[in-house]
């Protein structure tokens, strides 16, 4: 039997053509294509396209798809009730899940598995994550829901949609930017947890779903906010060294740093790092990027660690005006341009996704009848928790 290798670190699960992360050199490619490239000439809906299509559109290809993803920014009124009724306490992340589970009900495709119909899903939830995020914080800040506007591109569609007024051109580029940088990135988790429930050949809607669910974690999608938590503790530069020496005396995890696949600068992180210095220059805030400038110096200085995606995405969305318990919402909003991408691609290739375990616990037992067993522990009282624990509840 094949070794166990404990996380599938460096493990080779499958062949895909869409993402090429090379860990070694600091360098990340959608289809063959350089990030810093996509980044510095391409748009959310251009590179969303390429991760689905395989090329860069022409012009027509383009307005293809933006006149798509524009169509289906309409949403299911019963899908809005359904985040009405959400309790205040629900996190984005909690009603997100619900909501792409729940869209699928109504959508006319969902029963059909054909290309064209999986591509039908990829552009409906493409282009409704951002209206439910936006839908559902206007709702809970007691704001009208607005109404999507044509003439606005993906990215700054959603910031109108979620701050009401139209985002000035250095925000909505920075925005479009970041929902380049984290459109895709390979293997990871929630690619994974999608790529495993496509496998089965379940539906689209089911494979994001398990992929909303895999990017809550604060190991993943769930950092960027946990990174905008420790900038708001530290608070001030002159503290920065105090909080990383705790923190790593401590053995915990400093947010933001360290990466299973990159052993040098995390490619994004560098894009990312401008971006926040721009936006906090032209808003005239750039106290976080500084504080985070001072982190990055002192974690390396500390612990030869780089930064990775989510450290510098959370002063960024910060200056934007994204409220902190939507950063990773809007990892989601991006990042199903690559998920979607890789359940076509596993559906056209499919082979079940089912690795084995090695079994460690006891063998060969003989059944004992109850009577019996002895005197055994009762269960602690199962009571529920006043107020979420420190650290178990992320977003
Ligand atoms: N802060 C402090 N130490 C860290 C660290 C961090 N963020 N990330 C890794 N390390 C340390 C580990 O403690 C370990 O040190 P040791 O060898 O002295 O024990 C070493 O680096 C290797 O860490 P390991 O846990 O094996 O790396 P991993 O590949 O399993 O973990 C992450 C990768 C992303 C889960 C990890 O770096 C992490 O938890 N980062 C913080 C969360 C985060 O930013 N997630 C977003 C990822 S894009």
């Amino acid at each position: 039997m094949a070794k166990f290798v404990a996380g599938l670190e460096d493990v080779i699960a499958l062949e895909s053509s869409i993402c090429l992360v090379d860990g070694t050199h600091g360098k990340l490619y959608y289809r063959g294509y350089s990030i810093e490239e996509l980044a510095a000439h391409s748009t959310f809906e251009e590179t969303a396209y390429l991760l689905w299509f395989g090329e860069l559109p022409t012009s027509f290809q383009l307005k293809d798809v933006e006149d798509s993803l524009l169509d289906n920014r309409e949403f299911p009124g019963e899908v809005l009730d359904i985040i009405r009724d959400f309790p205040p306490t629900a996190t984005p992340m909690e009603v997100l899940r619900t909501v792409v589970s729940a869209l699928s009900s109504f959508d006319r495709n969902a029963c059909y598995f054909s290309r064209e119909a999986d591509l039908c899903k990829t552009m409906r939830l493409t282009a409704q994550i951002p209206v439910a995020v936006a839908a559902h914080h206007r709702i809970r800040s007691g704001l009208p829901v607005m109404t999507p506007r044509a003439e606005l591109g993906h990215a700054a569609n959603f910031l109108y949609m979620l701050q009401g007024i139209e985002p000035d051109a250095v925000s909505a580029r920075a925005f479009d930017v970041a929902l380049v940088l984290h459109a895709d990135h390979e293997l990871n988790a929630s690619t994974f947890a999608a790529r495993v429930s496509a496998g089965t050949l379940a539906d689209m809607y089911s494979s994001i779903t398990s992929a909303i669910g895999t990017l809550a974690g604060p190991l993943h999608g769930g950092a960027n906010q946990q990174v905008m938590q420790m900038l708001e503790e530290i608070g001030d530069m002159a503290r920065v060294e105090e909080y990383v020496d705790r923190t790593l005396k401590e053995k915990k995890r400093v947010m933001g740093f360290g990466h299973r696949v990159y052993d040098t600068t995390d490619p994004r992180a560098e894009v990312l790092r401008q971006l926040s210095q721009e936006v906090g220059a032209s808003k005239g805030d750039l106290r976080w990027f500084e504080i985070s400038e001072k982190i990055r110096e002192t974690v390396w200085r500390k612990k030869q660690l780089y930064p990775n995606v989510d450290f510098y995405s959370a002063s960024l969305y910060h200056v934007l005006g994204i409220p902190h318990d939507l950063f990773t919402p809007v990892f989601a909003i991006s990042r199903i341009a690559g998920w979607t991408a890789h359940v076509l691609e596993q559906y056209a290739n499919n082979r079940l996704i089912r690795p084995r375990a090695e079994y460690v616990g006891p063998r060969n037992r003989q059944y004992v009848p109850i009577d019996d067993r002895g005197e055994y522990p009762v269960l602690p009282e199962l009571r529920d928790q006043e107020s979420p624990q420190e650290g178990t509840q992320t977003q």
